[in-house]
C-alpha cells in the first residue's frame, strides 16, 4: 500500500482515471470537488473527456451536469468545455474556455451563492447526484480521508453520491492533515439548530471526511499540483485603493466602532482583494483574524509574517509562486489556517455573529450604490457571484473595490445606473476607487450618489455623471431614485458601439 492510501479495504479499489471515467455516463450529475483552483480531481476529469470525444466521434450524446465547489482549472472545466461535455455547469467559474462557451450560449450556467449550493443540493431541488469524483490527500488507517487543499461541498457530494471516485493526490503537503474542520450539519429545515462557532478559530467538527467503503467505485492516485495564475502585481491604482480602505478602517477604530486588530475580515477573489492584503501587510495592523472564503497569496503572506493570527477559509487560491510560499510553511501554518466546508465558511448565520469586515472586488457600481460583480456589460459573464453575496448582506461593513476605470480608461466602472445588479444597495456599505473612498452608511439614495460623485469617480468620466445626476434630479420631481430611464445605460451601449464609454469631447482629450 502506498503511504497515502493506509487502509486496505480502499487501496484494493485503485483503477485508473480511464477506468474511474467508465463509471461517469451521458446525463448523468457529478458533484466534482475544487474551489479557487485547489483540490479539483486532476486525472478523472481528462479521462471523461477522451471518453466523451469517443462518444461524439460515434454520433452518440455525452454531456453532463457538473457541480463543483466553485473555480477549478484547465484539467477540469477546460477540459471538459472543450469536448462539448458539459450540459450544465453550477456554481462559480473562471475558466476561459468554459467562459467563452457559457457565453457563446454552448451549455447552462447557474450562479448560485457559494455558501447556498450544498443545501440546495441537500433540499433535493438538483435531483440526485449520481458520482462523486473528489480529491483527498490520504486515506487513513481507519479509513477516515484527509481533504486536500479546499473542502468545497465535498462532504455533501460524499453523503449525497450514488457513487464515489476518489483521487488521492500525493503532491498535497502531508501537513493538510488536521488542518480541516468538517462540520456535521445534520438536520434540514424546520429542525435546525444554531451552527456552534463564536470565533473564527473555533473547531466545530472532525479533521476528515468520510464515505462509506461500499459506495466508493474507484481510488485512482495522482501526484498534481494545483493550478493558478499568477497575481498581477499590485498597480498604482490598487495602491491607491488599499490606502484609502486602511485610511477608512484606521477612522473607524478611532472611532470605536472596530477594535484595533478590526473584526474577522473576508477577502474576495482577485487583484485587488490580494493588493489590499499586502497594503496590510505594509500597515501597522497586527492580530488580524480572517473568517472568509479563499486564502489568496497576500493572506498567506499575512499569516507567515504573523501579523494575521489565524484564517479560516474553504480553500487555498494560491499563485504558483503563492503555492511555493504555503509548501515551505505548511507545517507552521497548520494550527493557524482552518478549511471548512463552504456551507460554513459562507454561513450567513456566522458571517453576522462574527460582523465580519466583507472586502470584495466588483466590476461596476452605479449611483446609488448597487454592484454589478459578474456581467460585463450587462450581459457577457465574467465569472460569478462567487461567495460575495454570502458575505456583502451580512457583513458588519460590506466594501466594494475597483480602479475606477477600466479598459485603458475607456470604461468608467461609475455609471448611471448599473447593466447588471448583483448586491443591492441595501447591502453595500462602502465603495472604494483609486479616487477616493464614499461612506454610504445610513445615506439616502440622492446622498449615496453626492458621495459617489465626490470621492469614487474618475476625472474623465465625473462632468459627465455630475450631469446626468444634475438632469435626473431636475426631471425627477422630487422622486426618491432619480433617473433618466432612456438614458440610463447609454453608458453601456456607447461602449457596445464605439468601444469606449467616454463622451466625444472627453474622447478627444483622452486620445
Ligand atoms: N465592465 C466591463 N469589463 C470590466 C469592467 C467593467 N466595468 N471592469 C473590469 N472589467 C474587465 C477588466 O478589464 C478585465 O478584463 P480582461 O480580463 O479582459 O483584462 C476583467 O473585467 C476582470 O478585471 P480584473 O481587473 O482582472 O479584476 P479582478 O481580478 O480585480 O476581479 C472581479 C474583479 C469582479 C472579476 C472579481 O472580484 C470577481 O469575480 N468577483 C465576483 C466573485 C466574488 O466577489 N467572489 C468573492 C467572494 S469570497
Amino acid at each position: 500500500m502506498s503511504h497515502r492510501i493506509r487502509h486496505p479495504g480502499f487501496a484494493a479499489k485503485r483503477q485508473s482515471a480511464e477506468q474511474a471515467a467508465q463509471f461517469i455516463r451521458h446525463g448523468m450529475t457529478v458533484g466534482m470537488s475544487g474551489f479557487t483552483g485547489a483540490g479539483y480531481p486532476k486525472a478523472v476529469p481528462g479521462a471523461l473527456a477522451q471518453r466523451i470525444t469517443a462518444s461524439h466521434g460515434a454520433g452518440e450524446p455525452f454531456r453532463i451536469k457538473v457541480l463543483t465547489g466553485a473555480s477549478t482549472a484547465p484539467e477540469l472545466d477546460g477540459a471538459l468545455a472543450r469536448v462539448d461535455g458539459i450540459e450544465l455547469r453550477v456554481p462559480f467559474q473562471s475558466d476561459p474556455e468554459l467562459r467563452s462557451r457559457i457565453n457563446a450560449g454552448g451549455l447552462d450556467y447557474m450562479d448560485i451563492h457559494l455558501g447556498q449550493l450544498a443545501e440546495k443540493v441537500r433540499y433535493g431541488f438538483f435531483g440526485k447526484i449520481d458520482v462523486a469524483v473528489v480529491e483527498i490527500a490520504a486515506i487513513r488507517e481507519d479509513g477516515l480521508l484527509v481533504p486536500s487543499s479546499s473542502v468545497g461541498n465535498n462532504k455533501t457530494w460524499l453523503d449525497m453520491a450514488d457513487a464515489v471516485i476518489l483521487e488521492v493526490n500525493r503532491w498535497q503537503p502531508d501537513a493538510l492533515d488536521g488542518m480541516h474542520d468538517i462540520y456535521t450539519d445534520g438536520a434540514l429545515p424546520p429542525h435546525r439548530t444554531p451552527i456552534p462557532l463564536a470565533h473564527p478559530g473555533d473547531r466545530i467538527g472532525s479533521p476528515y471526511l468520510e464515505v462509506p467503503l461500499d459506495k466508493v467505485v474507484a481510488v485512482v492516485e495522482t501526484d498534481a499540483p494545483d493550478r493558478n495564475s499568477p497575481f498581477k502585481a499590485p498597480d498604482a491604482a490598487s495602491q491607491a485603493i488599499a490606502a484609502h480602505l486602511l485610511d477608512f478602517l484606521r477612522f473607524e477604530v478611532r472611532q470605536g466602532r472596530i477594535p484595533a486588530n478590526l473584526l474577522p475580515i473576508q477577502s474576495g477573489v482577485g487583484n485587488i482583494a490580494n493588493a489590499f492584503m499586502q497594503g496590510l501587510a505594509e500597515s501597522e495592523f497586527e492580530g488580524l483574524t480572517a473568517f472568509t472564503e479563499v486564502i489568496q497569496d497576500g493572506m498567506l503572506e499575512l499569516l507567515i509574517s504573523g501579523k494575521m493570527e489565524l484564517a479560516s477559509a474553504t480553500s487555498f487560491s494560491l499563485s504558483p509562486a503563492g503555492i511555493e510560499r504555503f509548501l515551505e510553511h505548511a507545517e507552521a501554518l497548520r494550527q493557524r489556517i482552518i478549511l471548512r466546508q463552504q456551507g460554513v465558511s459562507n454561513h450567513p448565520e456566522l458571517v453576522r455573529r462574527l460582523g465580519c469586515i466583507a472586502l470584495n472586488g466588483m466590476l461596476e457600481a452605479d449611483l446609488y450604490g448597487n454592484v454589478n460583480s459578474t456581467h460585463q456589460m450587462g450581459t457577457g459573464m465574467m465569472n460569478g457571484i462567487g461567495g460575495s453575496g454570502d458575505f456583502a448582506r451580512n457583513a458588519y461593513l460590506s466594501v466594494f473595490m475597483a480602479p475606477s476605470t477600466a479598459k485603458n480608461g475607456l470604461i468608467s466602472t461609475l455609471v448611471p445606473m448599473v447593466s447588471h445588479v448583483d448586491h443591492t444597495e441595501h447591502d453595500v456599505s462602502v465603495i472604494v476607487t483609486d479616487q477616493g473612498l464614499a461612506d454610504l452608511r445610513m445615506l439616502s439614495p440622492k446622498q449615496r450618489a453626492r458621495a459617489i460623485l465626490e470621492h469614487c469617480v474618475h476625472p474623465s468620466f465625473r462632468p459627465a455623471l455630475e450631469d446626468y445626476f444634475a438632469r435626473a434630479l431636475a426631471g425627477s420631481h422630487g422622486k426618491h431614485t432619480p433617473h433618466l430611464l432612456p438614458e440610463a445605460l447609454a453608458w453601456h451601449e456607447r461602449y457596445l458601439v464605439t468601444g469606449s464609454m467616454l463622451g466625444p469631447a472627453a474622447q478627444e482629450a483622452h486620445d
